[in-house]
């Protein structure tokens, strides 16, 4: 049994806006997305990578891979129109069988702890499907400029990645996502829609996804005064 992890790294960057895809921005002389990919790399766990991204990446990706010895990164593939297009091009490349697990996670997370990966890996084997996610803790308004109701915060969490699905479950709800002409946000939504359960697993809240410019700039100066 394999666990394969897949970092989708196609997406543009729009809420960025910097010229390059936020993954491939340099933080410290290094890209964001190599710092995601070490995560992985380090992990004991985790067998092979697979990264689905633009074309016109695939050189940088391959001198990121050499540069920062990722000898688990086993292919880069064309990935799609939206993220759910880009990972289910991975999966269908991903050599991978129905008993192994895959674990999803954003290129732009890259903050992820080694004991959330593992703590992650470990229970995706005992429940087949997981989604790390945060409770939410502060009141949570439904409104349109002015507020119109509340929502109870003790049923509602924040998703995260990784998220690791046994790849027979997670292909099943891709196939049938397709087929249905459904897209999703992420991969448990799919998951929880066509094929299975899904176990929550307490996220981290260091564990953020770069999606503004001031979240570029928290992970600057995390990056920074770490190091
Ligand atoms: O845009 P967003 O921040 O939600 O993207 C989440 C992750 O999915 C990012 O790592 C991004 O590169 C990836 N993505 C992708 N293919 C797309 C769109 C997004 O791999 N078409």
């Amino acid at each position: 049994m394999k666990t394969i992890a897949i970092i989708p790294a196609a997406g543009i960057g729009k809420r960025i806006d910097s010229g390059v895809p936020k993954q491939f921005l340099k933080i410290n002389g290094k890209e964001i997305i190599a710092y995601t990919l070490s995560v992985f790399q380090k992990n004991k766990l985790i067998d092979e990578i697979v990264v689905p991204a633009q074309r016109e990446y695939f050189d940088l990706l391959n001198d990121i891979k050499r540069k920062y010895g990722f000898t688990k990164l086993v292919k880069i593939i064309e990935g799609g129109e939206e993220r759910q297009d880009s990972v289910f091009a991975a999966l269908k490349n991903s050599g991978a069988e129905n008993t192994d697990f895959i674990a999803v996670h954003d290129a732009a997370r890259p903050l992820l702890s080694q004991e959330l990966l593992t703590k992650a890996i470990f229970e995706a084997r005992k429940h087949n499907c997981i989604v790390t996610a945060i409770k939410a803790r502060d009141t949570l308004i439904v409104g349109n400029d002015n507020v119109t109701d509340y929502l109870d915060r003790n049923k509602i969490y924040y998703a995260q990645t990784p998220q690791i699905f046994q790849y027979g479950i997670l292909m099943e709800a891709m196939i049938k996502a397709e087929a249905g002409n459904f897209k999703g946000t992420d991969e448990s939504m799919l998951v929880n829609k066509y094929s299975g359960k899904v176990k929550i697993v307490e996220g981290e809240t260091i564990n953020f996804k770069i999606t503004t410019k001031p979240d570029l700039e928290l992970f600057r100066q995390i990056i920074s005064s770490s190091g």
